[in-house]
């Protein structure tokens, strides 16, 4: 059973200097039970992409596609019912911590919020189970941290708290946004083994540019670049024997296969190249990468790839 299946989905910002494609043609699902990794530089449209799942984008953005949630599409949602599944059915971890609390009430309020909204619990019942919320996900005296602030919370205990306020209401379906980023080694590991164990048991989009995180919880990987995805398949196949040349670069670039950037940058949302998107930088670019734009090539019931060298 598909929990989550994208269909040619698009999400674009008007600005001055023209319309910033963020995502083009995105076609994913993810299986019930599924992890999957989205992974890609820096501004390919990773967060645009779970934003939009979640219908967290600034009225103004131009959105086509379809997103089914269990069979539903969460884009011809009324804003209202898209609120009823926010928080309880479809849970977000978002990118920074920091700024997505609310610094002026308490962590175990924030956690209750949602379960006050979404299960009718009263504030007493809700503040209990939000203090076993924080014991899950690993907060020490959780009663007496769910009575303090963000402030007063380390980083890798803020992200714990984003993780419980997130699993709340017991979402099927979690996005979790770099949930790592900007915390220190130790801290880091004891949040992605978290991840892991959360992973087990919901079906989750999981962005990150930590490759050896994606592989240790992630079932299957997708790989973005400049708005669109170029590779998607089982996660041991696309970190073992990569077919994009972007993926294998990227790989190349881990310190433990000796740090080798891709050469250039990708391009401007803007203003998009026509034929392949990476072809600039492709060690491999041929004369037809330059004419035709590469169509995502099924080259196993496994393995997805957009690249003309398996036409
Ligand atoms: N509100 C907006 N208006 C205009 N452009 C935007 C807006 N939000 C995002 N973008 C652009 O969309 C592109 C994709 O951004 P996004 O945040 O999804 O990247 P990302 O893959 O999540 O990057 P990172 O890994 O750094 O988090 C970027 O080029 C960004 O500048
Ligand atoms: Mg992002």
């Amino acid at each position: 059973m598909d929990i989550i299946r994208i269909k040619n989905l698009n999400a674009g910002f008007p600005t001055k200097r023209g319309l910033v494609r963020a995502a083009t043609s995105v076609d994913l699902t993810i299986r019930e039970g599924e992890c999957l990794g989205l992974i890609g530089e820096s501004g390919c449209g990773k967060t645009v992409l779970g934003m939009t799942i979640m219908r967290l984008l600034q009225p103004n953005t131009i959105i086509s596609g379809e997103i089914f949630y269990k069979g539903q599409n969460l884009l011809a949602l009324k804003e209202e019912e898209m609120r009823k599944l926010r928080g309880k059915e479809l849970g977000m971890i978002l990118q920074n911590s920091t700024t997505s609390l609310n610094p002026v009430l308490s962590v175990g309020d924030q956690i209750a919020e949602g379960i006050i909204l979404h299960e009718g619990l009263r504030k007493k019942e809700a503040r209990e189970k939000a203090t076993e919320l924080l014991e899950k996900v690993q907060i020490k005296n959780a009663a007496v941290m769910s009575k303090r602030y963000p402030h007063e919370f380390s980083g890798g205990m803020r992200e714990r708290a984003m993780i419980a306020i997130a699993l709340a209401c017991s979402p099927s379906f979690v996005i979790a946004d770099e949930p790592t980023t900007g915390l220190d080694n130790r801290t880091m590991k004891g949040v992605i083994s978290l991840l892991a164990e959360v992973a087990k048991s919901k079906s989750m989009l999981f962005i990150t540019h930590d490759l050896a995180a994606a592989s240790e919880i992630c079932d299957t990987i997708a790989v973005m670049y400049a708005g669109e995805i170029v590779e998607w398949g089982d996660v041991d196949e696309v970190f073992s024997a990569p077919l994009h040349p972007y993926t294998s670069g990227l790989l190349n670039s881990l310190p433990e296969r000796g740090f080798i950037a891709i050469p250039g940058s990708s391009p401007s949302l803007i203003d998009l190249p026509g034929g392949c998107r990476f072809k600039e930088r492709c060690a491999c670019s041929e004369e037809r990468c330059a004419r035709a734009h590469p169509l995502m090539k099924e080259i196993s019931s496994s393995h997805k790839v957009r690249c003309h060298r398996y036409d």
